[in-house]
């Protein structure tokens, strides 16, 4: 209660800065929620494979059951009401509306089950918020022996018209489209080092990573894997800009995954520029190519052996200009040591390493209970200043910010949901928002607090929550809201309302 008046207090100064039309909300993913794996027809993506390989997810837990979203929304969307929260970043399954990734086989249970989750969001007052790729790509370009999935050019024209079928369909409901969820994320660990599906880590492209950890580093295939998905977001928006926006009326773009390094020593200059090549390794690899129609000549200058695949004519003017927003998925940011050694994969082509320690050993921030994780909530408003800057001053939504609190996931459910760590987490994450709203003149329309609810965190299972609500594995999926909750409710609903 006293943080509670204490946040009341501090957001006050603030209050009215922020426009009145600002969007606040919060995410979840498909795969990570809907659980209902084999039900009403859908068909199995490479996530589905991936978590029955033993080993590749903590305990070997799966996502077969995970929150029961597909069954349960209802209650979710209570949750929400409660809460005041009015907007739901949510994905769709692609294989629960094409079995097979193939547009001539359509699944109308599963076109009917997102036509149900969007009116009941809607007749809640709820606007739904739909990516269209959360990484769950369907099994049946998984093919093991004619290298397909992300790595086959031809996925592109499977997304178009998997993009195409969602406008169509939800298209009159669905105002916002985001086409793509952190690419490097599921580039890099999926095809650079093996941790998440497909598995892929190996630098020969004949052969898969079979087991955990072994095979090395893919230094090739994240960047064939981002380019063509990047390919697939440009093709996606022309088709929406083509068919779709002038009638339905909405807007589409994509979300970037981005920290803000810090220098490792200060007083080094070299480390001062690795701060700027690791942004351009992370948000300029996907912000650039829509913005200039080309990749950023920090990664074209380093990346030798023509690992790094161009844009011809035709793509470059597919991409550029391909947003109406820009997206930022913000969690943590590290520092950054130049090396000088040119790269010999994925993970030293900027020629920096990353550290949360810094040369004087000390700690950028508290960790999370992710071991990927600091805190570091100016990092948030840095990266923004940066996107502004780059890119002359778009609009930006925070399409996922939030945290795992340290040791939560072994707690009784009694103590979990006193979640002191992620209050003060997201309550900083907000205040550099809204200086960098208010000094630094960012365009920040929206900000989407990761997550609606404890959910299945890919490798690490269950075994790290990023909710504010609790969900009760052993006790029936029940839902409980956290601290947390309450103190986001309180939040945005002080900033909506206040003079
Ligand atoms: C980014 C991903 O989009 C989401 O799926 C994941 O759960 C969160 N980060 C937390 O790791």
């Amino acid at each position: 209660m006293i943080k509670e008046l204490v946040i009341l207090l501090s957001v006050a100064c603030y209050a009215s800065v922020l426009p009145k039309d600002f969007t606040w909300g919060s995410a979840t993913a498909a795969f990570q929620v809907e659980g209902a794996w084999n039900i009403s027809g859908r068909g199995p993506c490479i996530w589905d494979y991936f978590q029955n390989c033993p080993g590749r997810i903590a305990l070997n837990q799966t996502a077969e059951v995970a929150d029961d979203f597909y069954h349960r929304y209802s209650q979710d969307i209570q949750i929400m009401q409660t809460l005041g929260i009015k907007n739901l970043r949510l994905s769709i399954s692609w294989t629960r509306i094409l079995p097979t990734g193939d547009i001539n086989n359509i699944n109308q249970a599963g076109i009917d089950f997102y036509n149900q989750l969007f009116n009941a969001l809607i007749s809640a007052g709820i606007q739904p918020w739909v990516t269209l790729f959360h990484w769950d790509l369907p099994q049946a370009y998984n093919n093991f022996t004619n290298q397909s999935t992300w790595l086959n050019p031809d996925v592109v024209h499977k997304f178009n018209d998997y993009a195409d079928l969602c406008f169509k369909s939800f298209g009159d409901r669905v105002k916002h489209w985001i086409t793509m969820n952190e690419i490097q994320t599921f580039a890099w660990i999926g095809y650079g080092v093996g941790g998440h599906a497909p598995g892929r880590c190996s630098p020969d492209i004949n052969s898969w990573c079979q087991s955990v950890g072994g095979g090395g580093n893919s230094s090739t295939e994240p960047y064939i894997v981002a380019h063509h998905a990047l390919i697939s977001h440009g093709l996606a928006v022309q088709t929406y800009r083509n068919k779709y926006q002038k009638t339905q009326g909405g807007k589409i773009g994509m979300t970037i995954n981005s920290g803000y390094a810090v220098p490792w020593n200060v007083s080094d200059p070299e480390d001062h520029k690795a701060v700027d090549v690791s942004v351009a390794f992370s948000y300029a690899w996907f912000g650039d190519p829509q913005a200039f129609g080309q990749y950023p000549e920090e990664m074209t200058s380093r990346i030798t052996g023509g690992r790094l695949p161009s844009f011809n004519a035709s793509t470059s003017a597919l991409l550029k200009g391909s947003y109406d927003f820009m997206g930022l998925n913000y969690y943590t940011s590290q520092y950054v040591h130049y090396t000088g050694i040119p790269g010999t994969d994925f993970g030293n082509d900027g020629r920096f390493t990353s550290s949360p320690y810094n040369a004087s050993g000390n700690l950028i921030g508290p960790f999370a209970e992710s071991t990927w994780l600091n805190v570091y909530p100016k990092g948030l408003r840095d990266v923004l200043k940066w996107i502004k800057k780059r890119y002359n001053d778009p609009d930006i939504y925070i399409f996922e910010n939030g945290v795992s609190c340290p040791g939560e996931s072994s707690l009784p459910e009694n103590l979990a949901l006193n979640d002191t760590f992620r209050m003060n987490y997201v309550f900083d994450h907000v205040m550099e928002m809204v200086d960098s709203v208010l000094d630094d003149h960012v365009k920040v329309k929206g900000y989407f607090l990761w997550s609606l609810l404890d959910n299945f965190e890919w490798a690490d299972g269950y075994n790290v929550r990023f909710g504010i609500t609790y969900v009760n594995y052993n006790n029936n999926l029940t839902r409980t809201i956290k601290d947390s909750g309450y103190m986001y409710s309180n939040l945005i609903q002080y900033l909506r309302t206040a003079p």
